[in-house]
């Protein structure tokens, strides 16, 4: 794989929802993210992998599948440049979201297709967000999580999150307890001096192409 990272587009919409519905389909009805980009307070990052096309309408004559095939060799090659044409055949592979509200920050959504999950994208997802955040001059993160999605709370936990509460029957589908998790001051230097970690690990790890340096790239 070859991953890239970058803010929502319109054109991602159709992409996240499909994601959304994969994830979270007990929860009724699913967020309109058009809207939720017109809201200057919500903020959503998407991973994409750069070697899948995404189906589009284009690739569905025999043509076009071949186009889309050089026009992917090419880019491998560095003879093409990602256009702004090309956007809508970027296959979106997870996406996260924020809210800032004051100085805290959040976290509405996190959320990989199924088939890539145990892959660590959720684990690159949790970083960009919190580069976003301090970027957002956000102090906190903050977020409920269902107290049966242990997978999560993992995810969390390893991103310094801690249970500072329970929202009981907080869910509506099925009145599931929420735990509450924050983070301390995500600019402290600990909590910098651990996500620095946490990346160092991830690219002594990976086996993965990161396209551009995902890291620091400025969301
Ligand atoms: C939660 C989710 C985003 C994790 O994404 P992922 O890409 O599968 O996770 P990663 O491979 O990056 O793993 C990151 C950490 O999550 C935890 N984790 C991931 N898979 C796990 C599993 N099967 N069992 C236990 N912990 C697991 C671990 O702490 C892991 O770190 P480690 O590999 O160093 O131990 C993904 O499972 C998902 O989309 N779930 C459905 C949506 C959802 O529940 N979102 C959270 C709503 S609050």
């Amino acid at each position: 794989m070859a991953l890239y990272i970058r803010k929502i587009q319109l054109s991602d919409v159709n992409q996240v929802t499909e994601i959304d519905r994969e994830a979270f389909s007990t929860q009724w009805p699913p967020p309109n993210y058009k809207r939720e980009m017109q809201n200057g307070l919500s903020h959503h990052v998407v991973i994409i992998d750069d070697t899948v096309m995404a189906r589009s309408e284009e690739q569905d004559s025999g043509n076009s599948r071949a186009t889309g095939l050089i026009t992917r060799i090419g880019r491998w090659l560095g003879f093409y440049r990602q256009t702004d044409g090309d956007k809508e055949t970027e296959y979106i592979i997870g996406f996260a979201g924020l809210w800032i509200i004051a100085d805290e920050a959040h976290v509405t959504a996190i959320a990989v297709r199924e088939k890539y999950r145990g892959r660590k994208i959720g684990a690159l997802l949790m970083v960009a967000l919190i580069d976003l955040a301090v970027q957002l001059k956000a102090r906190s993160l903050t977020l409920e999580v269902r107290v049966s999605n242990k997978v999560a709370q993992n995810l969390y936990t390893k991103f310094g999150f801690k249970e500072v509460g329970l929202r009981r029957g907080y869910y509506t589908d099925n009145r599931e307890d929420a735990v509450l998790m924050s983070t301390e001051g995500i600019d402290s230097a600990s909590f910098q001096e651990r996500l620095e970690q946490l990346k160092q690990d991830y690219l002594r790890t990976s086996k993965q192409i990161l396209r551009e340096n995902i890291f620091t790239g400025n969301l």
